[in-house]
């Protein structure tokens, strides 16, 4: 197999991924990319130093191909693919949705294919890449997506049938914690303090919380314990929390995601 890595589809995750391979220390010479439009071939050659290819030219040349298109181009990447792509190839996918099934059933038989959802903070290397194997994959493929994609950050690997689950979690959930600091904003300027500060102050508690919950190896309860003393601020804001059922909510909100990237996964 080849050793060059194609990342084809090259926008936001696909850019993300490319800076993540050179920062681990990949040669830009033994990465390619694959771009639909011109603009935006000069933009990578001119940040990456990387050459641009034809989706076929990366399908015979390079070992990996990491298809980051989305998901609706799927179809016509792997059309595009599909003759050029010998059996040997490790395909990566990172289109949310599309099933190790779907991308097997379109290339040559036999081609080992792995399933990755990351997430947003890719693009600040701090993602969490959920990753499943296919039915052709064996633990080296699984090895070199990991090695791949732990240079934007974290990875795990899980089932494909728990891939819906880690994308209603993990996938959408940095967006959970975006609408709780504009709840928490608003909340702040209905105290009185200026917007700006207020983001501040809750943007910090969240990095400092969350570098606890990472660190300390504490329990999310033991943690929140500690700030909740008797007769406190901290347990009568808790009580107000679930008052208003936002334990519930969460739960239900994140089943609903759940459902969601099912019921998108469906052909
Ligand atoms: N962004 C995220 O947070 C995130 C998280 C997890 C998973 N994902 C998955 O990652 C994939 C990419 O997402 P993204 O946000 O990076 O999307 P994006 O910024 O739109 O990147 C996709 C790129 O692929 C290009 N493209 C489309 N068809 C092509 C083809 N046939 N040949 C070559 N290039 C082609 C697009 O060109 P144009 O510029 O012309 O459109 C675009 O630049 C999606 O499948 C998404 O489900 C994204």
């Amino acid at each position: 197999m080849p050793h060059k890595i194609a990342v084809l589809g090259t926008g936001k995750i696909g850019e993300a991924l490319l800076g993540g391979m050179l920062r681990a220390g990949r040669s830009a010479s033994d990465l390619l990319v694959t771009v639909r439009r011109e603009e935006r071939a000069q933009a990578l050659r001119a940040r990456h130093g990387v050459e641009v290819v034809t989706n076929a030219e990366a399908a015979k040349t390079a070992g990996t191909l990491i298809l980051a298109v989305k998901p609706q181009d799927m179809p016509t990447l792997l059309e595009e693919l599909a003759p050029h792509t010998p059996a040997d190839r490790l395909v990566i996918s990172a289109a949310a949705g599309i099933t190790t099934a779907f991308v097997e059933s379109r290339l040559t038989p036999g081609t080992p294919v792995v399933r990755v959802m990351p997430n947003t903070p890719a693009l600040v290397d701090e993602a969490m890449s959920v990753i499943s194997g296919g039915t052709h994959a064996g633990e080296r493929h699984l090895a070199r997506t990991e090695d791949i994609f732990n240079g934007v950050g974290k990875t795990m690997r899980l089932p494909e049938t728990q891939q819906d689950a880690a994308t209603a979690l993990s996938g959408s959930g940095p967006a959970y914690f975006y609408f709780l600091v504009e709840a928490m904003t608003d909340a702040g300027i209905l105290l009185g303090l200026p917007r700006d500060k207020a983001h501040d102050l809750i943007v910090q508690a969240a990095i400092g919380a969350s570098v606890m919950l990472r660190d300390s190896g504490e329990h999310p309860v033991t943690l929140r314990e500690a700030v909740t003393s008797p007769g406190g601020t901290t347990i009568s804001a808790i009580r107000e929390l679930e008052n208003h059922g936002v334990r519930a909510a969460l739960i239900a909100a994140i089943e609903a995601a759940r459902d969601r990237s099912r019921a998108l996964a469906q052909p």
